[in-house]
């Protein structure tokens, strides 16, 4: 049986994933070195490691004890904006750290890898929806930190050495991820104030978290003149993960692969459907355009589709905000146990 090593494994989408392959039998080797993540978010059950992916001699002892033989590896930092502010800060972790990772991966025998890139590769794509084989021209540094990599391991899988095989991998290019599991206990967690991805931010104008947001920029070349985007539900994410470590298992080659649904909602379409499953209403001003954010990105899927037996569950944006309010409800009444806001007894 594949033992897996999951890496960021405590933060939003690995402990969705870490859900699933302990609920699926999977054996599970989580790394995390706790900047994001949280402990708690992960099973009991789980083989849990506090620590740097850059630590080849940790990860080559976690190789093994556990004797791993496949890699999925989400431990990163995720803002874009960020990136721009501090892009020496997302080279060390997401591109140095990467190689030391693979690296230490590859010389203790592992030869499959399911990696966590993401749609920031493309751009500022000219056609949409946006198939893998569109031009990559990143314009952030997170952008670039995710293709370099992806060029890392091409390049480590290309590399065949005598007596060994090779490294196999799949590339999961993310768009945006978004909601939260729907029997709820997981989902996506921030710093009061820090949280940035859009469906959150609005959740939290919804339960009062914060007294309002802000858009973005409302005069791109869109239909309502605000960015457009791909929101993808994390366990259908999270289920694409297991899809490509079987994929791998049964010999399939190389791959990079979309995961979004091939369907687009701009910033005001979300705020909207916050505000309608939420029954909140909250201040909403236009505020300038954030540096790095292209106009429109859109996933064309059916390499995904084509590649594995994936079905989305998810589908619906509806479901996507109703799961993450309902979750930053729960965070909510955690905060405040004593103090039930109308929000949250509304989410039930
Ligand atoms: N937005 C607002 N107000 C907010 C937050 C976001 O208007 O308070 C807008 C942004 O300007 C952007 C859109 O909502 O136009 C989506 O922004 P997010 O921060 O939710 O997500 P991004 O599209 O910037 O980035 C996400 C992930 C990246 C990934 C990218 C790929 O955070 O890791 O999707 O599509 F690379």
């Amino acid at each position: 049986m594949n033992r897996v090593l999951v890496t960021g494994a405590a933060g939003y989408i690995g402990s969705h994933l870490s859900a699933q392959l302990v609920a699926a039998g999977r054996r599970v080797v989580a790394l995390d070195d706790l900047s994001a993540g949280r402990r708690a978010t992960l099973p009991a059950t789980l083989a849990f490691v506090e620590g740097d992916i850059a630590d080849r001699d940790l990860v080559a002892q976690i190789i093994r004890e556990h004797r791993i033989d496949a890699l999925v590896h989400l431990a990163a930092h995720v803002q874009v904006a960020e990136s721009v502010a501090r892009p020496g800060k997302y080279h060390r972790n997401n591109v140095l750290g990467a190689l030391n990772l693979l690296q230490a991966c590859i010389d203790g025998g592992v030869t499959r890898a399911v990696f966590s890139s993401s749609a920031a590769v493309y751009g500022a794509p000219t056609r949409s929806p946006v198939a893998e084989t569109a031009p990559t021209i990143p314009i952030n540094p997170y952008g670039a930190g995710k293709l370099f990599v992806e060029w890392m391991l091409r390049d480590l899988a290309g590399a065949t050495m005598a007596g060994r095989a090779p490294l196999r991998f799949v590339a999961l290019r993310y768009f945006n991820v978004a909601g939260a599991r729907a029997g709820g206990g997981l989902g996506q967690v921030a710093a009061p104030g820090k949280a940035t991805h859009l469906i959150k931010v609005a959740c939290e104008a919804a339960t009062g978290a914060r007294p309002g947001m802000e858009v973005f920029g409302a005069d791109y070349p869109t239909a309502d003149g605000t960015c457009v985007r791909d929101f993808i539900h994390v366990d259908d994410l999270a289920a694409a993960h297991i899809g490509a470590l079987d994929y791998l298992a049964n010999g399939g080659g190389n791959a990079t692969l979309n995961c979004g649904y091939g369907r687009g909602h701009s910033v005001r379409d979300v705020i909207a459907c916050v505000k309608a499953v939420s029954g909140a209403d909250f201040p909403v001003t236009v505020a300038a355009r954030r540096p790095g954010d292209p106009p429109e990105l859109v996933a064309d899927n059916a390499a995904l589709r084509r590649a594995f037996d994936w079905t989305p569950q998810h589908d619906d944006l509806e479901a996507i905000c109703r799961s993450a309010y309902q979750w930053e409800c729960q965070l909510a009444e955690r905060a405040q146990p004593s103090q039930r806001s109308p929000a949250a007894a509304r989410a039930g």
